[in-house]
């Protein structure tokens, strides 16, 4: 398990291949709110022949140091940081949720080795509802089921249902709670048209968190951008249907490879 120091802290990623090359297509993985590697191992396993899949830990989650961040801006420094400091050369950054966010951010003030984005459950705005915050705060366990059952399609198996309820306990509710905040100040509904890096943008059918309307607005926004509904996923597409998000994103990388 690779880990860097980024202003004396340490950062976790999954990296594969591992070594790799610096000057390759590299593609940097984003979680969503109380995320960690772990929502990317059908990428690092599934895309890995085709570019350098690095899927990054934001402080204070998984392996790398606390504290966490308390906004999406702050949170994105990390990443430049991060990808400054492997030397990449080209980079493709994918995020789900707040990683989404994180990405819209770096798309809006682009490096010159940025080449382009993928959003995955995202939105220009993204306001959490209430439940959620006051709830992580009075109540986390009933307030982390009810963000599962959000995360999730409809009529999951149990199995599965359990699998996303306990990537929620890997977390501290605090970092979750202050994750959706930076979530709910996020919004750059107004700047979205400046983006001009190719985005490839994906959202499940019946994501209950960022509904297809806000993928859709990104896409009538975002000059060039692709937009792919899949079915049977709810808000963590790249968990619920792994094989298809892998073909759709193979289809977009080969073309900036
Ligand atoms: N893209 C496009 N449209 C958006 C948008 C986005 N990112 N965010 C909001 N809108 C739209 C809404 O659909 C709504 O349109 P409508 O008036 O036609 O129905 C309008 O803008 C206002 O919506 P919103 O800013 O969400 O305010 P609200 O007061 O209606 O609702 C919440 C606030 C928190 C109750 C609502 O966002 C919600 O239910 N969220 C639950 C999901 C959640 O917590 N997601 C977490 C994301 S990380």
């Amino acid at each position: 398990m690779p880990d860097i120091s980024i202003r004396g802290r340490v950062i976790g990623y999954g990296a594969k291949p591992e070594p790799f090359d610096r000057s390759a297509l590299s593609v940097i993985f984003i979680h969503g709110s109380g995320g960690d590697r772990e929502d990317w191992s059908a990428q690092l396993e599934g895309l890995s022949d085709l570019v350098n899949v690095l899927a990054l830990e934001l402080p204070g989650h998984g392996a790398s140091e606390p504290p966490s961040e308390p906004s999406v801006d702050a949170y994105t420094g990390w990443v430049v940081d991060f990808s400054e400091a492997l030397g990449l050369e080209r980079v493709v950054v994918v995020g789900c949720s707040l990683g989404s966010a994180v990405a819209l951010s770096m798309g809006l003030s682009p490096r010159p080795w940025l080449k382009g984005l993928g959003l995955v459950g995202s939105g220009a705005r993204l306001r959490v509802h209430p439940a959620f915050l006051e709830g992580l705060l009075k109540d986390k366990e009933k307030a982390l089921d009810m963000l599962t059952d959000y995360a999730i399609r409809n009529n999951p198996d149990e199995t599965f249902r359990t699998v996303i309820r306990e990537k929620f306990r890997r977390c501290a509710p605090e970092v979750i709670h202050s994750d959706l905040s930076a979530c709910n100040a996020f919004d750059v509904m107004k700047e979205v048209g400046r983006i001009s890096l190719p985005t490839w943008i994906l959202v499940g059918e019946e994501d209950k968190l960022t509904p297809v309307k806000y993928s859709q607005f990104l896409h009538d926004g975002i000059p060039g951008s692709r937009l792919h509904t899949v079915s049977h996923a709810g808000h963590l597409a790249m968990v619920e249907q792994p094989a298809e998000f892998n073909r759709l994103l193979r289809e977009f990388l080969s073309e900036i490879i």
